[in-house]
């Protein structure tokens, strides 16, 4: 990889990258579908059936978030874009902030935030650490029974979809780190992207259900192998100065 020309990077994440922070991730043993029966927590049928349930089960995952921090491999990926003379976007399926708390600037979040809310009456989105409940009213139209978790849920179009495939279209360095490879459309990003051109990594604990479509591999923790990547990455951009 070191002998390619790099300009523009794509970087897509998933639970793995914050699996280190003690955030679960969804599918490894002990996950969150594990514990949870996705249908009765992440559809929009589930919040009609029962919302009550649908918000503590986010209240919840808020909590836990507020106590954890951003590991040793979202620090080198906001450093990569701090010092990196070319694009880079991160596009992130974690509902978390650890990315932006590390101090990346360029992040999409195309399944939703956690620490963000929505309201179906108004439309109005906004920013909270504190609990919602369904008699929770809306800062904006103070209505109530309105607001719902701003994360995308099972049967629901991701956010951004446009945007992020015009830069993978673009792209020309596409790093996959801590995703299984079974959420669509996130898992057939490398597809596009390797369409376009772009040398594809993928970095994980193991391998994805779509690790053969990429050309090189690194597995290993990814506090582990994204700052070993990273510092490879800069140090051959610093050899071509
Ligand atoms: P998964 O739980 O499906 O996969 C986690 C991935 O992280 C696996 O590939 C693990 O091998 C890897 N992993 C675990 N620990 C790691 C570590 N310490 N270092 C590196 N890699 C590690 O999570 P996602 O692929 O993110 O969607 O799941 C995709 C989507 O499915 C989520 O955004 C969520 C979920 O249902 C919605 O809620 C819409």
């Amino acid at each position: 990889m070191s002998s390619r020309e790099v300009k523009r990077i794509v970087i897509l994440t998933g639970a793995g990258i914050s699996a280190e922070s003690g955030i679960p991730t969804f599918r490894d043993k002990g996950g969150i579908w594990e514990r949870y029966r996705l249908e009765e927590v992440a559809t929009p049928e589930a919040f009609r059936k029962n919302p009550d349930l649908v918000h503590e089960f986010y209240n919840l995952r808020q909590r836990e978030l507020l106590k954890v921090f951003p590991n040793a491999a979202h620090h080198a990926l906001a450093e990569l874009e701090r010092k990196y003379p070319g694009g880079m976007l991160i596009v992130t399926q974690n509902v978390d902030d650890l990315h932006e708390r590390a101090g990346s600037k360029n992040v999409i979040h195309m399944h939703g935030e956690l620490l963000k809310v929505r309201c179906e009456k108004c439309g109005h989105i906004f920013r909270t650490e504190g609990e919602i409940f369904t008699s929770t009213v809306c800062p904006a139209c103070n209505q109530k029974g309105g607001l719902r978790p701003h994360i995308v849920w099972f049967g629901e179009i991701p956010f951004h979809l446009e945007e992020i495939y015009r830069v993978l279209e673009i792209c020309d360095l596409f790093v996959a780190i801590g995703t299984s490879g079974t959420v669509y459309p996130a898992a057939g990003f490398v597809e596009i992207a390797r369409q376009a051109g772009a040398w594809c990594v993928e970095l994980n604990l193991k391998p994805s259900a779509v690790a053969d479509l990429f050309h090189e591999q690194h597995y290993g923790p990814a506090t582990r192998v994204v700052p070993a990547f990273v510092q490879e990455l800069l140090q051959s951009q610093k050899r071509k100065l």
